[in-house]
């Protein structure tokens, strides 16, 4: 998507935060790019307005609908306003969103009713959907240009069969078992208010993805270790995943989560955190 639709004279605004596969992407592409402060609508929507103002070339914003690593949503809402405002064109990574939020289950632009002003979504299967791979959402023309012009997807070998009909199969388990959303959403909510009790220094919001951050390296090591030797797989995520200073576990709840697992995990974790000194 990022080599075929933005062309030389065209400019790419990316989120600080952007998972490294947009990253690479965007470096691949002949476009300009304009790197953004997390979640700086404001910034965004003074480039874009530029961009009207007469400034050649196409526009292009491109965010995580659900980050990663600190577990918080873009505005989606404003960001496709000002899009929308300027004739930019906005593209979605919807990796930890797809299968988790929205009626139908396809991801944060359904549950923020954006979904007539985002240009493509981009969906990675391997996350909620259980599976592998990814696909990308949009209009039929513009999945019909990228089938005839994305050399990536042109010149290397398709995905096997296999993997596509069990892509169909989990779609279809999302569409059509909503109450596996609603008791990941109890179970995220029981664990962050339990979270929050305890005292955890727990990243703010209401996503699955629950960053803890302990700071130092080695300490967050220690306390992954500590959780996983109690067979939690909790893993310690460190620069350059993400900003120097900030390592942190990352906690990602799934629906199998249940409430007497979440009542071994907080002490478990409250234990590790002490540990290693981590201020509870
Ligand atoms: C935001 C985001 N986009 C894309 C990807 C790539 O997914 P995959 O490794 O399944 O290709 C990831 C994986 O970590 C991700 O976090």
């Amino acid at each position: 998507m990022l080599t075929t639709f933005p062309e030389p004279g065209d400019v790419i605004l990316s989120d600080e935060r952007n998972h490294a596969s947009l990253i690479d992407g965007i470096r691949l592409s002949p476009a300009r790019r304009e790197i953004v402060a997390h979640n700086d609508v404001a910034t965004v929507r003074r480039m874009l307005e530029r961009g009207r103002a007469g400034e050649p070339g196409e526009r292009f914003v491109v965010v995580e609908s659900l980050f990663s690593m600190d577990g918080d949503e873009a505005p989606l809402v404003q960001y496709a306003e000002a899009c929308a405002a300027t004739g930019a064109h906005l593209i979605v990574d919807e990796a930890h969103a797809v299968g988790i939020y929205g009626g139908r289950g396809t991801g944060l632009i359904e549950e923020r009713g954006v979904a007539d002003r985002v240009f493509l979504s981009i969906n990675a299967a391997g996350k909620a959907l259980g599976v592998a791979g990814a696909f990308v959402a949009g209009p039929a023309w513009a999945i019909d240009y990228l089938i005839q012009r994305a050399r990536p997807f042109i010149f290397s070998t398709a995905p096997p069969p296999a993997l596509a009909s069990a892509l169909d199969a989990s779609l279809d388990i999302v569409e059509g078992e909503p109450q596996r959303r609603a008791r990941l959403r109890a179970a995220v909510e029981t664990l962050r208010a339990r979270l929050a009790t305890a005292g955890v220094p727990a990243g703010a919001g209401s996503s699955h993805i629950i960053p803890i951050f302990v700071g130092d390296n080695g300490a967050a090591v220690a306390v992954a270790e500590a959780l996983q030797a109690c067979g939690f797989d909790v893993r310690a995520i460190r620069p350059p995943t993400v900003p120097p200073g900030t390592a942190r576990l990352r906690v990602s709840v799934n629906v199998n989560l249940t409430d007497d697992l979440i009542d071994r995990f907080v002490p478990a974790l409250t234990s590790a955190l002490t540990g290693v000194g981590a201020g509870l």
